[in-house]
């Protein structure tokens, strides 16, 4: 994992009483989810969040360098929206668990699936969105509180997709996705938004304009080297920095099994 300029490691008390001291305290008021949206995630073997299944693993210990090193780069939090070359490179695995990592922490979160050709939030957390989602908001049909799902007890909220959408860029047009971005902006620490892969598609380059940061999750062994430029290209300045997925961690060899599933 690699996360751009400035950077230091450090724990979380580390970073904030470095950071937090002179910053004024932002106000910060998630919107109240009715107590019947709340999800409580069990462990399955399917289910790849290293927080339920591995909490003691390595795995776990690298989403907390992540949530670290973000929180160095930007102590206000942010939208970051999580992107990478291809499908399949583990996007959603990446924005799921760096999410949690950052509720676990303490920072309120909100996790917005807007990868509207292929929603991997709203399917592998299985979400049930009969009450609508992320276009019903977009659209003005429902509220967010209406939509939003809790989280276990971690201030971690996350917006789902109803419906699949073949061609969702007027979803992603700034009249309609600038609202809700400014509203979860005001709402929480970070808005982690998992979208498409950056290339053909022209999602990743509609909504990183109203982005603040990206992270750009690339995959050992899969994701190939021709399409790195063109996605350096388009995440130009606001790229964050590169989360390596499924490779081995560096010093694993010292913690015996820790870590063999999720590397
Ligand atoms: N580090 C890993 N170790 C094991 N399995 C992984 C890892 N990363 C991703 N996977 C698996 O690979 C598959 C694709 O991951 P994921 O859905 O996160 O990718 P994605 O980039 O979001 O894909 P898409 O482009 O389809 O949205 C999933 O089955 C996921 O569980
Ligand atoms: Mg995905």
């Amino acid at each position: 994992m690699i996360v751009r300029s400035k950077m230091v490691i450090a724990d979380d008390e580390e970073v904030l009483s470095r950071t937090s001291a002179p910053l004024p305290a932002p106000l910060i008021v998630p919107p109240a989810v009715a107590p019947s949206r709340t999800i409580k995630l069990e462990a399955h073997a399917d289910l790849r969040v290293p927080f339920l299944m591995d909490p003691a693993g390595l795995a776990v210990e690298q989403y907390k360098m992540l949530r670290g090193r973000l929180n160095a780069l930007e102590p206000r939090g942010g939208v970051l929206l999580v992107t990478s070359p291809a499908p399949g490179d583990g996007k959603t695995l990446t924005s799921i668990n760096l999410a949690w990592s950052l509720a676990q922490g303490g920072f309120s979160t909100c996790l917005v699936d807007l990868d509207f050709r292929a929603p991997g939030v709203t399917r592998t957390l299985d979400l049930s969105m009969d009450d609508g989602g992320v276009e019903e908001v977009l659209t003005g049909k429902k509220s967010l509180s209406q939509t939003l799902f809790q989280i276990g007890d971690r201030p971690f909220h996350v917006l789902g997709i109803r419906e699949r959408v073949e061609e969702p860029s007027h979803l992603y047009a700034t009249a309609l996705l600038q609202p809700l971005l400014s509203v979860l902006r005001t709402s929480y620490r970070w808005v982690i938004l998992d979208l498409s892969p950056a290339v053909p598609m022209s999602d990743v380059s509609d909504v990183l304009p109203q982005a603040d940061g990206a992270l750009m999750v690339v995959r050992s062994g899969k994701s190939q080297k021709s399409f790195l430029p063109p996605l350096l290209e388009i995440l130009g300045r606001k790229l964050w920095g590169v989360v390596l997925n499924d490779t081995p961690v560096l010093g694993s060899a010292y913690y015996g099994s820790y870590g063999k599933h999720y590397r």
